[in-house]
């Protein structure tokens, strides 16, 4: 008996270290500790025991209990333990992770810049079609059919009377043709021109296109509000000059420059070492356009202007090459948010 006594311990020692999981905790308390189990068998046996040994084995089988007991209540607390280990801890004070959220494009921003400085001067917003028809194009803009300033716009055609539009300046058109004047709006949207691609230009792009008619607009009035802009927009010690230039829809027709904010007139690469930097063309609406819309030129005046979106933004933050606003590298957007 004593025998068998020592023999299950060591059994018992051997299957506790072997405990891994629930079921061979069970699987233990099952084997040594349950009414069936070895140990209750021993037990049962203590009445083959002659009497003056039974004192002496009964304290061994007590002995023997207390020891499975123990180590079935130690590697249950193991278990539980290293179960919780398992669990992530989790720290509630920590601050939240950051959602990845995206943010504007830098040309949908710029517009948007632009467009909120000329809105708080009284511009409404108006959009025009990106596919258009000669005639809003070219031929109400004073560019007849044989006329050589079509060359300046190297166009994308459809059809034959069917083009992607070079610039915004037909949205005037539109504009005027649905509305009575006063009118005083900005016009911004997506631009196509067959040209080669290189840093400096793209085949799509971007254009704000601005109009002022009513009975007494000024070239005063195109030159203040332009000026009140670009003071908005490049900062409030911007110095401008506007030079005389050709558009076939204004007549005179302007070029306005502002002094180089990257050099301050110092001369630099992005100015070309001229000290000055064109932001846009404008002019005084060509009579011929007024006619064209069936508006009386003798009545009316008005001024429009129209200005580069990608190269505005290329200027503002210092972009040298307009191909990194299209490639849509998520590294160079990130940087331009
Ligand atoms: N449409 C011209 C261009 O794409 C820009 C422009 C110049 C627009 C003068 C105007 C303007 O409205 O008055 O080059």
């Amino acid at each position: 008996m004593l025998e068998e006594i020592s023999k299950i311990k060591r059994e018992i020692e051997n299957t506790a270290r072997n405990i891994s999981s629930r079921e061979d905790l069970d699987a233990f308390r099952v084997t040594f500790l349950a009414r069936k189990g070895k140990i209750a068998n021993l037990f049962a046996r203590l009445r083959e025991i002659p009497p003056e040994q039974k004192r002496d084995v009964g304290q061994q089988l007590n002995a023997l209990r207390s020891f499975a007991e123990e180590l079935f209540k130690e590697r249950e607390k193991q278990l539980v333990e290293s179960q919780k280990r398992k669990t992530p801890f989790l720290d509630y004070t920590l601050p939240g992770r950051e959602l990845p959220i995206g943010h504007t494009h830098i040309v949908s921003r710029t517009i948007a810049d632009i467009q909120s400085i000329f809105v708080r001067m009284g511009f409404s917003i108006a959009t025009g079609p990106e596919l258009e028809s000669d005639y809003y194009n070219f031929e109400t803009l004073n560019f007849p059919s044989d006329h050589p300033a079509r060359d300046m716009q190297d166009t994308f055609f459809i059809k034959d009377d069917v083009l992607l539009r070079t610039h915004t300046s037909p949205v005037q058109i539109r504009l005027m043709e649905s509305r009575k004047p006063p009118i005083r709006a900005i016009m911004p949207g997506r631009c196509y021109r067959n040209e080669v691609i290189s840093a400096r230009s793209h085949v799509q792009f971007h254009q704000v296109e601005g109009l002022s008619v009513d009975t007494h607009v000024t070239f005063t009035d195109l030159k203040s509000t332009l000026v009140a802009f670009a003071r908005e927009f490049y900062g409030k010690s911007t110095a401008y000059r506007f030079r005389p230039s050709y558009f076939p829809f204004t007549e005179p027709s302007a070029e306005m420059d502002i002094s180089c904010f990257l050099c301050h007139g110092n001369g630099c690469r992005v100015c070309k070492n001229t000290g000055w930097l064109e932001i846009l063309g404008c002019g005084m609406v060509d009579p011929n356009v007024f006619k064209a819309v069936g508006y009386d030129p003798e009545e009316l005046t008005g001024f429009a202007f129209g200005m580069g979106i990608e190269r505005t933004a290329m200027l503002r933050h210092n972009i040298p090459d307009i191909r990194l606003i299209f490639e849509n590298d998520a590294r160079m957007l990130r940087q331009l948010g």
